[in-house]
């Protein structure tokens, strides 16, 4: 029996793509169990076909099987909170840096320095360094918004083109936007927006807004979504999400705001006191290979990946030719700054009535 599962895990391991380390870290845990135990208990937070596609592509190479559960990334953070006692994960994947950095400073995520550190971009290894390599950055994307072309001709609207179009009252009722709690992607609008405009105004902006929203979801993505189906005129969103309704044909048109615009380190993390140690850390070896990034594009997602011999899909929004701004990740994925701002949009902002 172990000697089958120690051949049938090294038939499946591509040398390639997993480390030394990490195979002989997997021939011990293979040692010490049957292979129906070679688990790793995934919680993902990118869109819901690159999590698939991930989980069978590892499985198939590793013979390791991936238990994963969906998530957007503020909700993934609460939860590692809430069972930071008794870890139920053991690798986070995916999802906007700042609950990533939030969560590695509250001691929720493992210490972890990969030998393919040397392979990513300095943006990347930033995000590893600022957490005290408690977290990796795994791809990035720059914020923007979009619009449903068909709607925007009906009403007879002049194309919006900076984030100060949003609050005229031409869009009142027509942006979606995610709510900052749950969504990575709605806290970097938020913290781009105190970035780009100062607190105090970043403030009276979002209340502006608020009054044009015709809802607050839980995904980042999921506005995207209902501007491709006519749902809503305007989206808030990454970029590269918008992309993929344009893709799919659907009449959205994306926007990056002539303002400047912020932007995520779509991150990766190991769970502190996971139950898979050696699974997981094998998972997040793989994830950082060339191979393994290129299936973000393969899924159609376009966001930019971290290893630099990982293609960037030749879709993908340019970042080079956007006014990104300075985005202070080690600021605004602290936990006090990322608690004290969220607060501070739920009392002053989200309560306020439309
Ligand atoms: O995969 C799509 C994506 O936009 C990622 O780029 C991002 O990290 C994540 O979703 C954010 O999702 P949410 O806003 O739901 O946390």
């Amino acid at each position: 029996m172990l000697r089958h599962t120690r051949r049938r895990l090294a038939d499946h391991l591509r040398p390639a793509l997993l480390s030394a380390a990490a195979l002989s870290a997997l021939a011990v845990s293979a040692g010490a169990a049957p292979a129906s135990a070679a688990e790793v208990v995934v919680y993902c937070s990118v869109n819901e076909d690159w999590c698939r596609e991930a989980v069978t592509s590892f499985e198939r190479q590793t013979g390791i099987k991936v238990l994963m559960t969906r998530k957007s990334s503020g909700e993934v953070y609460a939860q590692l909170r809430a069972e930071k006692d008794n870890p139920k994960a053991d690798v986070w994947f995916g999802g906007s840096g700042d609950p990533h950095l939030q969560a590695a400073e509250e001691g929720l995520t493992e210490k972890y320095q990969s030998t393919k550190l040397e392979d990513l971009y300095p943006w990347a290894v930033k995000q590893a360094e600022v957490s005290g390599y408690r977290t990796v950055g795994i791809y990035m994307g720059a914020l923007g918004f979009g619009y449903n072309k068909d709607l925007l001709a009906q009403r007879k609207l002049t194309p919006p083109a900076c984030w100060s179009d949003l609050v005229k009252k031409d869009f009142a009722d027509e942006i979606q936007v995610a709510d900052p709690n749950s969504s990575g992607t709605a806290y970097t609008m938020l913290a781009t927006m105190v970035q780009l405009m100062g607190e105090d105004a970043a403030f009276d902006y979002l209340k502006k807004l608020h009054r044009n929203v015709n809802q607050y979801t839980k995904s980042g993505a999921a506005p995207a979504k209902a501007a491709a189906q006519g749902e809503t005129m305007t989206a808030i969103a990454f970029q590269h999400d918008l992309l993929v309704e344009a893709k799919a044909g659907a009449p959205v048109a994306i926007v990056a705001p002539c303002e400047g615009t912020g932007y995520e380190i779509g991150s990766m993390s190991l769970v502190k006191g996971a139950r898979n140690p050696e699974t997981a850390k094998a998972f997040y070896e793989w994830a950082l290979t060339p191979d393994a990034q290129a299936l973000g594009a393969k899924a159609r997602n376009y966001q930019i990946p971290s290893n630099s011999g990982a293609a960037i899909p030749p879709e993908s929004p340019r970042v080079d030719k956007m006014k990104l701004i300075a985005y202070d990740f080690a600021r605004y994925g602290s936990s006090a700054e990322r608690t004290r701002l969220l607060a501070k949009w739920d009392r002053d902002v989200k309560s306020m009535s439309r």
